[in-house]
């Protein structure tokens, strides 16, 4: 059912400073900082050949990038995203299956503009897993 691997998010306390690490250090092509309120964040693109990275910035303290980083000080990979065909036909079979769909369970729009879902990390090897419509 899954498909690409569309991104790795990583948890970060100074975005200015990942996206230093990550274009100078690394060498990589990375975007401009876009905030997205409505999931409580800023966010940086790392552009690779097969697949992106997100740098999340927690933006304002209701944000659950601030409540990660309370438990991880050092900031640290928070999800992986998987591209799926539908992401209405994914859902319901995850639920058949009795994995847990975090919040309603109506897909929100995500950061590229798609609809997303969140599954819950204890149904996947303790790592948070969003599944984007392709
Ligand atoms: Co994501």
């Amino acid at each position: 059912m899954i498909g690409r691997l569309n991104h790795v998010a990583i948890a970060v306390r100074d975005l200015a400073a990942a996206a230093a690490s990550y274009r100078s250090t690394l060498g990589a092509d990375v975007s401009e900082p876009i905030d997205q309120p409505e999931h409580g964040v800023r966010v940086i693109f790392v552009n690779l050949p097969n697949a992106k990275i997100e740098l999340l910035e927690p933006l304002g303290p209701d944000s659950p990038i601030a409540r990660f980083l309370d438990k991880n000080a050092d900031g640290g990979m928070h999800h992986v995203c998987y591209e799926v065909d539908d992401i209405i036909a994914a859902r319901d079979r995850l639920r058949l299956a009795g994995a847990r769909i975090i919040g309603s369970g109506e897909p929100k729009i995500g950061a590229h503009g798609k609809p997303v879902l969140f599954l819950h990390p204890k149904d996947f090897q303790g790592t948070l897993v969003e599944l984007e419509q392709a």
